[in-house]
């Protein structure tokens, strides 16, 4: 079967990955002994007996208490290093990674700790691995914009470390209008936009990431399926999905990967891409998110050429360097 050699080996984009979702139980367990911190499970393999979920709030409350045991710059550069040692191997080529400052300054952390570690990361992967990579800040939208607007503050003399912002954490109950007035600020400073919206809410936030926040991608979007008007919005105005498989199929967004719409989005002419999520978490990075996708879908190789000239043409680096992909 030669798919799954042309998935792993085609050169790709990630657009949507959480970095401290790419941190392994080992880690975890290493930075917890590093740094003294306690944490309520007796081995890597307890912790890992916890990984089983039920949706995205399930997910949300382990994934915050494995972040606590990051401290110092070292610990954020150790993780980014692993994430993109990772991503090369996969034949990632640019990677735009998420990272959740609140949950790190909410227990004292220092915002320059945070965004100094992962940057140095991210530069030393181009200097290994010619991997490109940048960062992308999120603001957890269960806290408050008043929040955001503090944490945007604690960011701005870092501001040529981070290309753009995106919002995540839980989705129910907190649309994207909640941060209307953030993001127009951001859109203010030049900063990139993006939103997560349709992984569990409704096709009506990801019509709000859209008109009210101005985003120029939809993380996840899976449920924009449920609305036949914004499919064509999203269709006419190449408006990027970064779907993410497995993370769908472990929050039971969809029963079974055999269930995922991908195909549909593709097929309806979006420009839908395949990411990791929280590869440490969902079971693995994006060359597993491929494969296991495409073979249980029955994708084809025309879907894998799709799929790799999406993630580029959804990026945000310079259109000059796309065309050296594409
Ligand atoms: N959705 C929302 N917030 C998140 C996710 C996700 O899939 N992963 C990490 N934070
Ligand atoms: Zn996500």
């Amino acid at each position: 079967e030669r798919l799954p050699e042309l998935l792993r080996g085609m050169p790709k984009a990630e657009l949507h990955i959480h970095i401290e979702g790419s941190l392994e139980p080992e880690l975890i367990f290493a930075l917890a002994q590093r740094n003294r911190v306690a944490i309520p499970y007796a081995s890597v393999e307890e912790l890992r007996s916890a990984y089983a979920f039920s949706n995205l709030q399930s997910f949300l409350d382990i994934y915050y208490a494995g972040a606590s045991v990051l401290l110092t710059e070292q610990d954020f550069y150790d993780m980014a290093h692993a994430y993109l040692a990772r991503a090369a191997t996969d034949n990632v080529a640019h990677t735009e990674i998420f990272f959740d400052p609140q949950t790190h300054t909410a227990r004292g952390v220092a915002i320059d700790t945070v965004i100094n570690g992962l940057h140095r990361a991210c530069v030393d992967a181009q200097k290994q691995w010619g991997l490109s990579a940048v960062l992308i800040l999120c603001f957890l939208r269960h806290l408050s914009e008043e929040d955001a607007f503090a944490t945007l503050e604690q960011a701005l003399p870092l501001r040529d470390k981070f290309i753009g912002v995106g919002l995540d954490s839980s989705e129910l109950g907190h649309p994207p209008e909640k941060f209307a007035k953030v993001f127009a600020k951001c859109r203010s400073l030049g900063l990139r936009l993006v939103a997560h919206a349709g992984e569990e809410g409704p096709p009506a936030y990801i019509w709000s990431a859209l008109d009210v926040l101005k985003v120029e991608r939809i993380d996840h979007g899976v449920q924009s399926v449920h609305d036949a008007l914004l499919m064509q919005r999203l269709a006419q105005d190449r408006i990027p999905l970064t779907v993410c498989p497995l993370s769908n199929q472990k929050l039971r967004v969809f029963p079974d990967l055999a269930d995922h719409n991908l195909g549909a989005l593709l097929d309806a002419g979006l420009v839908a891409t395949v990411n990791s999520d929280d590869p440490a978490y969902f079971g693995g990075y994006i060359n597993e998110n491929f494969t296991q996708t495409f073979a249980a879908t029955g994708l084809t190789a025309q879907h894998a050429y799709q799929l790799a000239y999406n993630s580029f043409e959804g990026s945000f680096i310079e259109a000059s360097q796309k065309r050296v992909f594409q």
